[in-house]
């Protein structure tokens, strides 16, 4: 119960809708026992009384209560749909936002197809009960009482007998639903994984195909949908045993009932009738209970979705703006590193130790460095995704915690070595982050970047609609519409994170010369293997397991023995080699 509780405030609103539908239940409940009543009465008072002139009343009657319980079962219905799906829309939107402000420590480690069936299923499950499964208890409660309520108006004794064999069903229900229960289970993550294998896939295609991986893929596949269909199968199996038990038992319970019933008719304690009425009645009492398996399994469904979609919504937002925080449009972009040192939560190495560095508005700092020695983690947390464990950033010297996250983020551009483009138009990809953007915008901002001339020569212009992967556009396009949007978005710290290192030489050459346009007047971090990137760097940091092994200029660095020394001679050999091949 704790969990609906606590996702109360999302359906407690709309509880109108809740008890309109239930009082519209009352008549659906209400009439279905009256059917027997009138089997009864046509039999007992009409048919054996001969009193055949009550018949045209008895049929309208019946065609008047029909058009009450259709009338009823239709706001019962569509009532509990509507709370179900207005509730539920709210939630659903109540937990897309927080995955929008979760910290990426949560999506280190979350799944992404375990997230989408949280969104998507577990949602779902939790609107099932609200429509549907709340009602089916109070059905439940309704329809059991209303029919012992009739069935001891009528025969006392009988109806004792008809008591007598619900503990046998409720046995039955109870062994049922404890088989049953963790064979959804078993479903349910079967489920989970095959979704998660598809989705992975799905993102994963480049490497498989280039690695030849395609029969193992469908190798692992095949073993996940075994899994899934086997679940699946020993549930049905269940349920399969279980109906034809529960109808054996209820026809136990009829065959009883023929028996005393048919012995109090002979003696005349009760009329044909009411022992005619029984028979119905008896099954009104009967489906419910077998039912009640079910509906306990939509709770408890319904109990599991609800905690894991509280998991998500308790998920602290470690990284939040301090209160007043300082909320400023433009900053000047001086940064500066104080004694950096920071360790990821699920890592035991640190991942940067003890890094500082100045870079005044406008500078250039370059990051050189092993992958893993920790380039990406010092722009991370410029952005302020993580917070490092000791020291302090400034920029324009406050600390970045001092600035809200929304000001801090809105001054800081970041092209990444893979470019995410939406499935929308290239228009909308350069402008995102400021939907009304004019379009002479977009386009000086492609201009700038070199990516209007190939824009132009897509089929549909700057109307083109790329697809998940930026289908269609290479590398170094996809790059400069990168580049385009850093523009467009004019940051005052520009982040290039092995921007370059997808791309050939020849695009390299066009994306350098966007990204001189691009860093004007802007302090920038960039990351790469060539050196022919860093040379104009103010300050090169040299990283080494997390630390800063070398600094200083390029022309500093070539002087001195070390790692850039050694990459640098590396790279100007293969130059001075392809020089003498061209020149020889
Ligand atoms: N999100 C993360 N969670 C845990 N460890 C991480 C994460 N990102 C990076 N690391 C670790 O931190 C170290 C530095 O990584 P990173 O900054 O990405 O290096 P680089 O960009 O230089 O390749 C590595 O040991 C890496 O495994
Ligand atoms: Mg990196």
């Amino acid at each position: 119960m704790e969990t609906f509780k606590r996702l109360k405030q999302f359906y407690w609103p709309y509880r109108n809708y809740f008890f309109l539908s239930v009082f519209s239940l009352l008549f659906v409940s209400g009439i279905t026992v009256m059917y027997p009543v009138v089997l009864q009465f046509t039999i007992d008072e009409v048919i054996l009384n001969q009193e055949y002139r009550w018949v045209p009343y008895l049929a309208l009657g019946f065609v008047i209560i029909m058009t009450i319980k259709g009338t009823a079962t239709f706001f019962h219905q569509y009532l509990g749909d509507l709370f179900g799906v207005t509730a539920v829309y709210k939630l659903r939107e109540e937990l897309y936002k927080k995955l929008q402000y979760l910290p990426f420590r949560y999506y280190d480690n979350a799944k992404t197809g375990d997230l989408m069936s949280r969104l998507t299923a577990d949602v779902e499950g939790f609107r099932f009960f609200l429509s549907f499964g709340f009602a089916q208890v109070i059905n439940f409660i309704l329809l059991v009482s209303f029919s012992l309520g009739v069935m001891f108006y009528y025969s006392v004794p009988l109806a004792f007998v008809t008591l007598g064999m619900l503990p046998f069903l409720a046995i039955a229900v109870y062994r049922f639903d404890k088989r049953v229960h963790p064979a959804f289970r078993g479903i349910r993550k079967s489920m989970g994984r095959l979704n998660t294998k598809v989705q992975e896939n799905v993102s994963g295609i480049n490497t498989i195909k280039s690695l030849s991986r395609e029969d193992f893929e469908i190798g692992k596949f095949v073993n996940n949908n075994k899994d899934y269909r086997d679940n699946y199968l020993q549930t049905s199996d269940i349920w399969a045993k279980y109906f034809p038990l529960m109808e054996m038992i209820g026809n136990l319970c009829v065959v009883f009932l023929l028996s005393y019933g048919g012995f109090l008719v002979i003696d005349n304690q009760l009329n044909p009738g009411e022992l005619v009425a029984f028979f119905s009645l008896v099954w009104y009492i009967i489906w419910p209970i077998m039912n009640l398996g079910f509906v306990i399994n939509t709770f408890s469904q319904s109990k599991a979705s609800g905690e894991r979609l509280l998991e998500v919504l308790d998920e602290p937002e470690d990284i939040q703006d301090i209160e007043d925080p300082i909320s400023i449009n433009h900053l000047e972009g001086h940064v500066k590193f104080d004694k950096i040192t920071h360790k990821y939560a699920s890592e035991e190495e640190h991942a940067l130790k003890d890094v500082s560095f100045d870079a005044p508005k406008g500078t250039t700092i370059g990051l050189l460095g092993a992958t893993g020695s920790g380039k990406t983690t010092i722009t991370q947390l410029i952005s302020r995704f993580y917070e490092p464990i000791e020291g302090s950033i400034l920029i324009d010297g406050r600390n970045i915690r001092d600035y809200s996250i929304k000001s801090l983020r809105k001054n800081i551009g970041v092209v990444l070595q893979e470019t995410f483009l939406f499935s929308s138009t290239i228009r909308d990809n350069i402008a995102y982050g400021d939907a009304d953007v004019e379009f002479e915008k977009v386009v000086e901002a492609a201009k700038r970047a070199q990516a209007h001339e190939f824009i132009i020569e897509l089929p549909e212009g700057y109307d083109t609609v790329l697809g998940e992967r930026g289908m269609g556009l290479s590398g170094g396009q996809k790059q400069r519409i990168a580049i385009a949007r850093a523009i467009l978005s004019d940051p005052s710290v520009l982040i290039l994170d092995d921007a370059t290192s997808a791309v050939d030489m020849e695009t390299e050459f066009k994306i350098q010369k966007a990204f001189q346009e691009v860093m004007k007047g802007r302090t920038t971090f960039i990351i790469a293997h060539r050196i022919s990137s860093l040379k104009h760097a103010d300050e090169i940091l040299v990283l080494e397991n997390g630390e800063v092994a070398q600094r200083g200029t390029h022309n500093e660095l070539i002087e001195r023995d070390g790692m850039y020394q050694r990459v640098y001679k590396i790279q100007y050999q293969d130059k001075e080699k392809i020089k003498q091949r061209q020149t020889g």
